[in-house]
């Protein structure tokens, strides 16, 4: 949500940061802005409303010179997303630029304190009063730009990562985070400054990760320096980052979202390598392994998520509840932290975030970790801060996610959720040996199954122009494709903006049946499995009604094509495992109806990849 970009060093600091803006706008795309100092030691903001093109259009004749500088892209929070609005922000002297991610919550009384000191605003945002608090601690206790940060974010209540730079001062600049991240690289005489790493990996594989309160001090030609907001040095943690830069690129494709959907069979690959043994007998996941007596005397868990990552939780409850005969409960983190919830230090609080940056799940875990919970974390980027706030966890190894709309974390985490249950019910000998051997054989033929489901991406894109003009779509599954219905349906409302829902099949007579004649399109999962009986009698129901179906079964099936309008085949597939699979096609199919509506897939309007205010 919003992305930060800086650079300090000897090349012109403008090209790297337009190309990290662009790299960033997955975050955030309602206007873009840079700070400069150029070589006359002048501080230049150039910003407006739109996409980062939209601020190179702006900017091609104007002074864009200087080795130092920040940059931002936006997600608005407040204030409309307008030139005014977009960072970076003045002081009020013009001495100071900042940018800034986060909610500063306590801004009305600053704002308010400020004026009364004769500030004047001119824009709607929290940062702005930043800013200006910045400018104000500095004049009035004389002190370098460095502490005057350091002070005045100690007057702040809320999440920020921030960078400042000064006009005079062309070789410093002072980042600091509280929730939000905020990374350095480290180059040769140079230094990069990123909300994540992937501006940053093309130039350097060294990073440090801010910790929360830590400031940054970050100079040209000398060390990087992290203290606390009391002036107490830190250690440097450098890590290496294991990205590369191809997993950055559209690699041909014409979206991201597209690429990342044809990348799942080999991210499945990457996600179960090296966690089931070479015979292929076993599942080793270590995060479980090392805390073998949490799991084995767990008295219930609690997943908590939000939106995809949510879904994913809702099968993750299906396969732990039948493989473990662990109770299980999904939670809205969003909920979860509002509510008082019951937790019991015997408990297992499970946070999936495909970021894990997701503010309202990472204040889950936290509300987890003060009840004595033992928290484990099924997250994708690596480093991000719910990884770094639990007691154990499993990286879905499926590599960077640039589309907005999530589809490779998905599958990456219902794998990782698999693997999971298939571990936890071998420890406590609730899953028959029989049983635990078929699922891991049946898990290694996933990539190859997906395989077979991109094949139907023709057949995928001849439906999606019959249903490009429909204005409500009904998704229906039950048991393990309940929740793939509602992740289907999410997906096409995110990217098409045609309103969908998803429901269990049996709750349609109990309502939304009301919906249903004949412009309405009805996507029907029913593969076969345990409730393939139920959910057939539920599809009689809507045709009864003329509702128009799209009916998603097992190869083979011959009797559903009867019934439904459009048959979609898809391999065979143990119950447990089919959401790895029957996801796909409707991934496809909401990205086939988004192309045909000429919709920005990639980057659909007022989202944001990684949303780090609640
Ligand atoms: C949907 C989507 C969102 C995210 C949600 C949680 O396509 O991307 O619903 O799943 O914002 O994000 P993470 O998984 O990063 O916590």
């Amino acid at each position: 949500m919003c992305g930060i970009v800086g650079y300090i060093g000897k090349r012109p600091a403008y090209p790297i940061l337009i190309k990290g803006l662009h790299r960033l706008e997955y975050r955030g795309y309602d206007s873009a802005g840079v700070a400069l100092i150029n070589d006359q030691n002048e501080l230049t903001v150039l910003k407006t409303k739109g996409k980062v093109a939209d601020l190179e259009r702006y900017a091609e004749s104007k002074d864009t010179s200087g080795t130092i500088g920040i940059a931002h892209t936006r997600w608005a929070t407040h204030g409309e997303p307008n030139d005014r609005n977009a960072h970076p922000h003045y002081s009020q002297s013009k001495n100071l630029a900042i940018i800034h991610n986060g909610i500063i919550e306590n801004y009305a009384v600053l704002k308010t304190a400020l004026q009364k000191e004769g500030f004047t605003f001119q824009s709607d945002t929290d940062t702005e009063v930043l800013v200006q608090l910045i400018e104000y601690v500095q004049q009035n206790n004389h002190c370098d730009l460095c502490q005057a940060v350091q002070l005045a974010l100690q007057e702040v209540i809320g999440a920020y990562a921030i960078a400042v730079i000064e006009r005079g001062n062309p070789d410093l600049i002072i980042a600091a985070r509280k929730s939000s991240p905020l990374v350095v690289g480290i180059g040769e005489d140079e230094f990069f400054l990123a909300s994540d790493a992937t501006p940053i990996v093309e130039y350097t594989h060294e990073v440090v990760y801010l910790e929360d309160e830590e400031v940054a001090i970050i100079e040209r030609n000398k060390p990087l320096k992290i203290v606390n907001f009391k002036n107490v040095e830190k250690p440097l943690h450098i890590k290496t980052l294991e990205m590369s830069i191809s997993q950055l690129e559209k690699g041909g494709y014409p979206h991201f979202m597209l690429k990342e959907i044809y990348e799942q069979p080999r991210t499945i690959i990457d996600c179960i390598r090296g966690r089931i043994n070479p015979e292929g007998t076993d599942v080793i996941l270590s995060g479980v392994l090392d805390h073998q007596e949490k799991f084995l005397h767990a008295n219930r868990i609690i997943i908590v998520a939000c939106g995809t990552s949510w879904h994913a939780g809702l099968i993750g409850e299906h396969l732990i509840e039948d493989l473990c005969r662990i109770p299980v409960e999904v939670e809205y983190a969003s909920e979860f932290r509002y509510r008082h919830p019951i937790v019991r230090p015997d408990d297992i609080v499970i946070a999936i975030s495909q970021s894990g940056e997701t503010a309202d799940t990472l204040a889950a875990v936290e509300i987890a970790r003060k009840a004595g919970a033992f928290i484990y974390g099924i997250c994708n980027v690596i480093g991000s801060s719910i990884p770094r706030a639990t007691d154990s966890g499993s990286y879905i190894h499926v590599g960077p996610e640039i589309g907005v709309a999530s589809t490779k974390a998905f599958t990456g985490q219902v794998t990782v959720l698999a693997m999971l249950a298939l571990t936890i019910g071998k420890l406590r000998g609730s899953i028959e040996p029989e049983r635990y051997h078929q699922l891991i054989r049946q898990l290694q033929l996933i990539p190859q199954k997906m395989k077979t489901v991109l094949g139907l991406s023709d057949q995928l894109a001849d439906l999606s122009k019959i249903f490009t003009y429909a204005h409500n779509f009904i998704y229906l599954g039950r048991g393990y494709n309940y929740p793939v219905a509602l992740e289907g349906a999410l997906k096409l409302k995110e990217i098409s903006y045609i309103h969908a829902e998803g429901y269990p099949a049996a709750e349609m007579k109990h309502g939304p049946i009301a919906l249903i004649d004949n412009e309405m399109p009805v996507i029907a999962i029913a593969t076969t499995d345990s409730v393939y009986e139920k959910t057939i009698s539920n599809i009689q129901e809507i045709k009864a009604r003329h509702g128009r179906v799209v009916a998603l079964v097992t190869e083979g099936n011959h009797d559903v094509a009867a019934m439904a309008d459009h048959v979609i085949e898809i391999p065979q597939v143990d119950e447990c495992l089919m959401p790895l699979v029957v996801s796909i096609p409707l991934q496809m199919l909401a990205y086939y109806i988004a192309i045909n509506k000429n919709r920005n897939v990639d980057q659909p309007r007022n989202l944001a990849k990684s949303v780090t205010v609640e």
